[in-house]
């Protein structure tokens, strides 16, 4: 386990050695102490990529890649021991937690395979004895911030397109889970990412703002990839427009999930629990708001109950959990004050609806999965990400009051429909606002497709062929006198 800041190829304590706890949210054991970075901290890794900018940008796009898949394969190679951090520190089962190396791996293999395809344009032109190019360049140094809901898969996302294009970066990791980017930090050193050009400090909540502050005040930092909530997303937007940045914020969201009466039902349901229940509902992409149309309501309820009833609830250490801790007391709180706010205001709990306190079975942070009945758009479940294992369901009647219920949010990250009528799929699809739509698909992460959102969810695209021009600018090359 790596418990210390990797700047410049060196792992190190922070300048003035304060440490904080990661703990297991299972049970609030300690499970490491990681630098409780500073400013100069922060300053000290933007130093040591700013200075290897310089040389990683000229390393051929080919050696780039090859760095690369090597980091894959050694990613794949400890995808047990990855699993076993990312569950101990994150909560998530370990199924979960191997599934997620997967996921992460994925991103580095495909960035490998793009960073040989950043091609320009050779533009005709419009005058004799002149040739027009525009050609890719990396944008610089990049600070990458990541969520604790996915500590492997978010610095992947980030920095293997990074790496690809050919820019260096600084990250900090989100404070309760810094293990899992360490870790793999380490292993991208020992594929042959030269010193310099990953650097990663850790910091506690407190700290954290003063890290982020001095990369956003930092020139030399180009650009900022971020995935958390909205009001950081806002703040960093902000911030980073004295040294305008070029950011890409992953924000939060507000996913509606809707049934029309047309709908493969079981699958609908099956969906419904891979979209909602993956990582305890901790996902920016997890259905927050489930619409099932009124002729087919109660059925649905009846079989998702089932369902949800029969999911085992553990710590992540368990082969058989399917549901692991919340990720701390906050979010259990937060989820709790959902569900209360919801009951106060007319909603029936149909399974769950409590915290799970029963000390033997389980530690403090755990949450029942639970299914609402009679959510209304008044409900704080309705404008907020609950971020757990909840699922209000509301009654409705047509599809183009359902299409603004859906769309009645700031958020626009995810949203999900079921209909087996394909010129209602067409038009549903057209008139959601979010940036990923899942049709007759509850399972949408991929690395092949373009992971981003549209209104308060932010902009920039993660993965895809896409992912890439992120973190590349274009320059226009006029050659003239050529005739
Ligand atoms: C997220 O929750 O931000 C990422 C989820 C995903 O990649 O599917």
């Amino acid at each position: 386990m790596h418990t210390r800041n990797f700047v410049a190829g060196r792992w190190a304590g922070g300048s003035d050695g304060r440490v904080y706890a990661v703990r297991n949210p299972a049970d609030d054991s300690v499970v490491a102490e990681v630098p409780d970075s500073t400013a100069d901290d922060a300053r000290s890794a933007a130093d040591a990529a700013h200075a290897a900018f310089r040389t990683w940008r000229a390393v051929p796009a080919r050696q780039r890649a090859a760095i690369l898949r090597r980091w894959y394969d050694l990613v794949l190679a400890q995808r047990e021991t990855l699993g076993r951090l990312i569950s101990t520190e994150q909560g998530k089962p370990i199924a979960e937690g191997r599934g997620e190396v997967d996921y992460a791996a994925s991103y580095i293999a495909w960035f490998a395979e793009e960073a040989v395809r950043a091609n320009g344009d050779v533009i005709p032109a419009p005058v004799p004895g002149r040739r027009m190019l525009a050609v890719k360049e990396p944008v610089g140094v990049v600070a990458v911030i990541t969520p604790w809901n996915f500590p492997a898969a978010m610095i992947a996302r980030k920095i293997a397109p990074a790496l690809a294009a050919g820019c260096t970066v600084v990250a900090k990791p989100a404070e309760d889970t810094p293990l899992t980017s360490l870790a793999l930090v380490a292993l991208a050193a020992e594929a042959g990412v030269p010193p310099g050009v990953i650097n990663i400090v850790t910091a506690s909540r407190q700290r954290a703002p003063a890290v982020v502050d001095a990369w956003l005040a930092d020139e030399r930092v180009r650009k900022i990839s971020f995935t958390g909530s909205t009001p950081v997303g806002r703040h960093l937007a902000r911030e980073s427009a004295a040294t305008l940045k070029k950011l890409s914020l992953e924000l939060g969201g507000n996913a509606p999930f809707i049934v029309f009466d047309d709908a493969d039902l079981d699958a609908a349901v099956d969906g419904l629990m891979v979209a909602k229940f993956r990582n305890g509902g901790q996902t920016c992409v997890c259905p927050n708001r489930v619409y099932v149309q009124r002729g087919v309501h109660d059925v649905f309820v009846e079989k998702l109950a089932r369902r949800v009833a029969a999911l085992k609830v553990g710590p992540a250490s368990r082969d058989d959990s399917q549901i692991g801790p919340m990720i701390n007391a906050r979010a259990v709180e937060k989820i709790a004050r959902h569900v209360d706010d919801a009951v106060a205001r007319g909603a029936r709990v149909v399974v769950g609806g409590k915290r799970l306190r029963d000390a033997a079975a389980h530690g403090p942070n755990f949450y029942a999965p639970t299914v609402l009945v009679g959510a209304t758009p008044a409900m704080a479940l309705s404008c907020e990400e609950t971020f757990g294992p909840v699922v209000p369901v509301y009654a409705f009647d047509t599809e183009d009051e359902v299409v603004a219920l859906a769309n009645d949010t700031p958020y626009g990250l995810a949203a999900y429909f079921y209909t087996q009528h394909m010129a209602r799929a067409a038009r549903v699809a057209d008139a959601l606002e979010s940036g990923i739509v899942g049709i007759n698909e509850g399972a949408l992460a991929s690395e092949a497709a373009p992971f981003g959102g549209v209104k308060a969810s932010g902009y920039g695209r993660e993965g895809s062929v896409h992912g890439l021009d992120d973190y590349l600018h274009l320059k226009y090359l006029c050659e003239g006198r050529l005739a």
